[in-house]
């Protein structure tokens, strides 16, 4: 530091630096060995006096005025790189020639250029460090544009697919859970994802509903795995009304809601026949007298005002079958006296006569 202050002095009492660095404008630099990054300078000298014979008093970089060799060369060509590309600017490689080393596309130098220029010292080496291109970003082909996909997701999916722009993936949980939302997504024009990143979750299906007079053809657990099936079967004489089996769908619901055994139903009337499946039958001729759920029964009513007859539905639902308004169970004595006066053994009403 002294050297250089003493420098700086000397140069303000002679007023004027003698300018002989070759190929550069500005006025050479005193020599600040604090900043040099070279080991060592050459001699430091004002003018060519101030060396020996074959030595010159040139402007050597940060050296400042230094006594060089100016036949001396640097190594050239140097050892090709592989991501980069070297170039020499001046006729030859010997002192001060300068050099051009540009990264190729996708690389940069530590600085952020992608080009940097090195000269030849009076110690014939090349100014600088050794020039290291590295790549500048990920391996993104250049225009090319990607949605993101933070860690997060990344650390919860497997991604097939690409996450360039106007492509889609498709995830799958790697815990192997199932996944809740949207399995795919797509890359938009302004780098958004469609859809929300979807979860992984364990889905399963909450027991159904117990199935009165049923059986559950199923091991009973308290939770059921999806794809899971429930069979159902009803006790004797009940009617299955519904599904026979159910699954556990992806979202966590049964895929449909559970079956009714329905009850049948006795048939409210002993002395009159009825009309069961088209066939005209007395009740006791049934057996237990009793029709399936959503059976229709038809009986016989007499005419309010005709002795004719006309006759009323019901239909059985889940044990539950009531005779219609118009219908009056016959006495015991009408129907063993009288049985061919029975209502529903006279003659129908004409047509229109009925009401
Ligand atoms: C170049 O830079 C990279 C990253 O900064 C580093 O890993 C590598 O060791 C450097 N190579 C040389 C030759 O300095
Ligand atoms: C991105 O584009 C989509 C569809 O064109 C649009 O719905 C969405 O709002 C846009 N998002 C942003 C942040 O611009
Ligand atoms: C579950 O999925 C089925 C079939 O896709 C659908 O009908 C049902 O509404 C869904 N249930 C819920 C709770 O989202
Ligand atoms: C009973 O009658 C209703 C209405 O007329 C009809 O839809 C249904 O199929 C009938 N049921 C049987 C078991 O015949
Ligand atoms: C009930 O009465 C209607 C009209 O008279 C007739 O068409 C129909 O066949 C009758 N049904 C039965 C089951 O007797």
């Amino acid at each position: 530091m002294d050297f250089a202050l003493l420098l700086l002095s000397l140069w303000a009492l002679a007023g004027t630096v003698s300018l002989q660095a070759s190929g550069t404008a500005g006025p050479c630099p005193e020599r600040l060995l604090g900043e040099e990054r070279r080991r060592t300078c050459p001699r430091p000298c004002k003018t060519d006096k101030d060396c020996g014979n074959k030595r010159q008093c040139l402007c050597d970089g940060q050296c400042g005025l230094s006594c060089v060799a100016p036949g001396r060369t640097c190594p050239w060509p140097l050892p090709p790189s592989e991501n980069s590309v070297t170039r020499l600017l001046s006729p030859t490689h010997s002192f001060s020639a300068l050099l051009e080393v540009r990264c190729n596309p996708g690389f940069t130098l530590p600085s952020g250029l992608d080009v940097t220029i090195r000269r030849c010292q009076g110690d014939r080496q090349w100014s600088g460090d050794e020039p290291n291109c590295t790549e500048t970003q990920k391996p993104t082909p250049q225009g090319a544009q990607t949605c993101p996909l933070p860690e997060e997701v990344l650390d919860t999916f497997s991604i097939q697919g690409s996450a360039a722009v106007g492509t889609s993936i498709r995830y799958s949980c790697l815990s192997g859970a199932d996944i809740v939302g949207s399995s795919e997504n797509f890359c938009q024009d302004n780098q958004t994802w469609q859809y929300p990143h979807p979860i992984c979750q364990k889905v399963y299906c909450l027991p159904p509903r117990e199935v009165e007079q049923g059986y559950v053809v199923a091991v009973q657990k308290t939770e059921y795995e999806v794809g899971f099936d429930i069979h159902y079967l009803c006790k004797k004489n009940y009617l299955l009304d519904g599904p026979q089996k159910v699954t556990c769908l992806s979202n966590g619901s049964w895929s449909a809601p559970p079956p009714y055994c329905r009850a049948r139903c006795l048939i409210p009337a002993e002395r009159s026949r009825v009309v069961i499946g088209g066939e005209k039958r007395w009740p006791f001729d049934v057996i237990d007298a009793m029709v399936p759920h959503g059976e229709n029964v038809t009986f016989y009513c007499k005419h309010p005002h005709k002795h004719c007859r006309f006759n009323a539905t019901q239909t059985c639902f889940d044990g539950a079958l009531y005779a219609p308004a118009c219908y009056l169970e016959p006495t015991w004595l009408q129907y063993k006296l009288f049985p061919h006066r029975l209502i529903s053994e006279i003659d129908p009403c004409e047509p229109g006569y009925v009401e």
